[in-house]
């Protein structure tokens, strides 16, 4: 198979959608890869590095676009590589189709065959290829907070893990889940002193078991919530209720209650947050001030580290990618219904219930589209 892999042009989209290594592994496989002049730039993958795994380098995405039979990706298509995509091809990237109707009719417009990473699913009941990218937003998460508590960021000028005679700061983190998880790791390894919250018990003794006395673990109420708020210097936002906004944990009162100088790190905003005072930032502007409280809300996190997170991510694609290309996307998606729940648009017909109800269309299930 012929695969392309163009250059990400969405703003400040540093990741590509298949490193060298990668780019080998499916060449070894016997497939044929371009890629566009420049793509790896942003991760630091040069294109003679692309040449030495056996891809070609290609000069524009429109050759890409026209001449692959798969696309792999990082970010979603925009309006004008959406107007590149023709029937018969193959389109495997992050979609996130049920809150943008432009891009869905674009895709169903387009005849492409389009799987999305953030729906493929794993035998444990998670999202494979959403894992990573919440692996380093919540590591990434104790690393910028650790900054904006310093005072020259406008935080309490408090170092996460003291220094003998001094404390260390408190760090609440709301949710234990992925990123939850990972965030304590750092912290604690910053020396922090860390608590979890979170409202699945099964989660808390997962979290008990693997920290032991290094964290202590709280079962989520309003109230311990409050208590928690008052005391941290730094609380991190890492809930999420799939499929739903995030849940507003921290109201305005209770900011109110914080310490000045204290940092939020909201890593749920892209779900809308869960501090009723947190809004959208970026890396170029990434906090803002409520109540004397820091607040760090940037959406795509992992986009400050782009090199580790194009290697994590491929490192969950990778073997997605093989089945697809090895076994064409008809037999590949026959054969794992994980990689089948990725399916999202398929010749103008949606075949993802969540997007077909989020745009009131009609839906077509992935298993009616492959007994054709
Ligand atoms: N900002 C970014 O760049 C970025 C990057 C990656 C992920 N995220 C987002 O981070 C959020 C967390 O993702 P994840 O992969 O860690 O999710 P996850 O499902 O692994 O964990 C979420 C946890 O929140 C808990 N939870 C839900 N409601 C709660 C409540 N009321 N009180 C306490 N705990 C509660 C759940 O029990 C679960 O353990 C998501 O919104 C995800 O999209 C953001």
């Amino acid at each position: 198979m012929r695969i392309g892999v163009p250059k990400e042009i969405k703003n400040n989209e540093f990741r590509v959608g298949l490193t060298p290594n990668s780019a080998a592994e499916l060449i070894h496989h016997g497939h044929e890869l371009w890629v566009e002049t420049g793509a790896g730039v942003g991760s630091g993958l040069a294109d003679a590095e692309y040449v030495a795994a056996g891809a070609k380098i290609v000069a524009t995405a429109d050759e890409i676009f026209a001449g692959a039979e798969m696309i792999v990706k990082v970010k979603e298509p925009l309006a004008v590589e959406r107007r590149k995509l023709h029937r018969g091809q193959i389109l495997f990237t992050y979609l996130h189709l049920a809150p943008d109707l432009d891009q869905t009719k674009d895709l169903i417009a387009s005849g492409a065959t389009c799987v999305a990473y953030e729906t493929v699913t794993s035998a444990s009941g998670g999202l494979p290829l959403l894992t990573p990218m919440s692996e380093v937003a919540g590591r990434l998460a104790p690393q910028v907070g650790a900054h904006a508590l310093e005072k020259a960021a406008g935080g309490r000028g408090v170092l996460l893990g003291g220094v003998p005679g001094v404390p260390a700061a408190d760090v609440v983190i709301l949710g234990g889940g992925v990123s939850g998880a990972n965030a304590a790791t750092i912290a604690i390894g910053m020396g922090a002193n860390v608590t979890v919250v979170d409202r699945s018990n099964e989660v808390l003794k997962r979290l008990d078991a693997q920290f032991g006395a290094a964290m202590h673990t709280v079962y989520s109420t309003r109230a311990t919530i409050a208590e928690l708020v008052r005391r941290a210097d730094l609380l991190i936002g890492a809930v999420l209720v799939p499929g739903a906004a995030a849940p507003k944990l921290i109201t305005r009162e209770m900011l109110k209650t914080m310490k000045p100088g204290a940092v939020i790190v909201d890593i749920a905003i892209d779900q809308g947050g869960c501090c009723e005072t947190s809004r959208p930032t970026t890396h170029a502007d990434p906090t803002y001030v409520v109540d004397g409280v820091v607040h760090y809300c940037v959406a795509n996190m992992p986009g400050a580290v782009a090199r580790t997170s194009t290697f994590a991510l491929n490192n969950a694609t990778l073997p997605f990618t093989i089945a697809l290309a090895d076994k064409g996307w008809r037999q590949a998606l026959r054969d794992d219904p994980h990689l089948r729940n990725g399916l999202n648009v398929h010749e103008g017909k949606v075949t993802c219930a969540p997007v077909a109800e989020a745009h009131h269309l009609a839906y077509v299930s992935a298993e009616s589209v492959l007994a054709v």
